[in-house]
């Protein structure tokens, strides 16, 4: 019995799991770092840290294995961050990630210099702050002595690799969201690169997901205990990899998924999307085949940013119980009637993407009167949550991506009250999978199409995924929902100015 090892460099923390040919998770390790946030809406991370967890996870995964049967290793991660390296192959700076919002002034200047319908055309996106097109300039334009130094761009889980195998290489659907690709060739835009005076020479080659990218090499071998030789595949962005991982590999088939950002995916058999860019087109892990996504850039993130500030109580009283303080929060809120007792949440700690395309966005509880509790705005604020999701099946319909079944994934799913409310705000029915280890299972799936365990994508994931739950919407919360949403909606449109005439301040 051969083993796959999947690793997933989450925003939160790096996940490395052990998995049997059959999709069996073995053993599972996750190692935590801190975000740094120098400025409002900055966001940045060690790549030392992505790689000392995985350095960890690999240890702690395999340490009663024999490491010759592992036949391939895959890699997923977090999208756009941005890591340069040297000419020796060391860091020059903290990565910039996804979630950093600096970029405004870069992203006017991209659309100057190609076109915005060029732009559209080709990377199926406007310019934006969280792709890593944008943030490349910024450190040119403010840190010109480090771009000096800079020979090799790579995106974070394309750092590790790096690291494993010394190639410098990525893959198709993680290289979409650099806004360096042209997406239905599935190869580097030589026009985008030039007009941007990027030089091609600093990106990796371009591989399809299930693709082998290099082997592990001795030096990595010693350090994590692998056999030198491994294959080490592709892989993907965190969402794509993770539809994979839940069986999101068709034309019909979507997705939601709750972790540090929110993201709904629809896999499609062609390249589609909205030409306002409200949803992202990206190339899948699937050869040959796209995605569109709505991304929420503060979904979980919105629960964590609450738990830190506002729930030491919850927190104390799960360490009491030996839970985890989520589940104590979700205890709680359920408690709280359907529509927090008309408290309304808009997520956008960080910005948002889907649908406003707004860095200055800021987030802010609506209605908040003097009977409400800690324990309302918790809950509004995973509903708030869930309506930010919302509002990319709206565009899907508008773009006419068909959506036969939504499967939810990630940390939220684990919550039965966030299934709920899901299948509660988008009136569907919400699948999930017997396995929710979304990213790294995926990554562990392509590994296993591209060393021939099975003999495509598609074959991997029919022979793994399973549905474990069906939720049905309730009609009664529907029908609250669906007021509740349409007040939502209005809202940002009301601040939109403030949020940016407050950005401007000089405080
Ligand atoms: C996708 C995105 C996030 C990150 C972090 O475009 O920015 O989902 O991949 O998870």
């Amino acid at each position: 019995m051969a083993y796959l090892l999947g690793i997933d460099i989450g925003t939160s923390g790096t996940k490395t799991a052990l998995f049997d040919e059959a999709g069996k998770k073995l053993a599972s390790y996750t190692g935590e770092y801190p975000m740094y946030q120098p400025q409002n809406g900055w966001a940045e991370q060690d790549p030392a840290d992505w790689w000392e967890a995985t350095v960890a996870g690999i240890r702690a995964v395999t340490a009663s294995i024999d490491v010759s049967q592992i036949a391939g290793i895959g890699l997923s991660g977090q999208m756009h961050g941005l890591v340069m390296l040297d000419a020796a192959g060391n860091v020059l700076r903290r990565s910039i990630i996804w979630c950093d919002q600096r970029t405004a002034a870069q992203c006017d200047e991209i659309t100057e210099r190609v076109g915005a319908d060029r732009l559209m055309e080709i990377t199926k996106s406007p310019a934006l702050t969280g792709f890593t097109a944008s943030k490349i300039l910024w450190v040119r334009e403010n840190e010109p002595e480090i771009y000096e130094k800079c020979k090799t761009i790579l995106l974070p889980k394309d750092y590790i690799r790096f690291m494993l195998t010394g190639e410098i290489a990525t893959e198709v659907s993680d290289a979409s969201g650099m806004q360096l690709l042209d997406i239905a060739k599935r190869q580097w835009s030589d026009e985008v690169l030039e007009k941007l005076d990027i030089d091609r020479s600093l990106l990796g080659r371009v591989y399809e997901s299930p693709d082998i990218t290099g082997r592990v090499t001795r030096s990595a071998a010693e350090l994590t205990g692998l056999m030198a030789g491994t294959p080490v595949v592709g892989g993907g962005g965190d969402n794509a990899a993770s539809a994979v991982g839940c069986g999101v590999v068709c034309g019909g088939k979507a997705f939601t998924t709750i972790g540090t950002s929110g993201v709904v995916f629809a896999h499609s058999p062609t390249v589609t999307g909205d030409p306002a860019g409200r949803i992202h087109s990206f190339c899948a892990a699937v050869p040959g085949e796209w995605h569109v996504m709505g991304v929420v850039q503060s979904a979980g993130l919105s629960l964590r940013w609450f738990r830190d500030n506002f729930c030491a109580a919850e927190e104390a009283e799960a360490q009491k119980r030996g839970i985890g303080s989520y589940r104590v929060m979700d205890e709680y809120a359920a408690k709280v009637p359907v529509g927090s007792n008309r408290l309304i949440y808009l997520p956008y700690l960080m910005g948002e993407r889907t649908p406003h395309l707004d860095p200055f966005a800021r987030g802010v509880f609506f209605g908040l009167s003097a009977v409400h509790t800690r324990h309302d705005m918790l809950r509004a604020v995973m509903e708030g949550v869930t309506f930010a999701l919302r509002d990319s099946l709206t565009i899907f319909n508008e773009a006419n991506v068909t959506v036969d079944s939504m499967m939810a994934c990630g940390g939220g799913a684990s919550s039965p009250l966030w299934r709920q409310m899901l299948a509660d705000v988008f009136n569907c029915t919400v699948l999930t999978a017997e396995s929710n280890e979304g990213g790294a299972l995926g990554a562990a799936l392509l590994a296993a199409a591209g060393t021939g365990i099975y003999g495509s994508v598609g074959e991997a994931c029919d022979a793994v995924i399973r549905i474990k739950e069906h939720c049905d919407p309730i009609p009664e919360n529907v029908k609250k929902y669906e007021e509740l949403y349409s007040i939502y909606t209005n809202l940002y449109s009301k601040i939109k100015a403030d949020c940016a005439a407050l950005a401007a301040i000089s405080l």
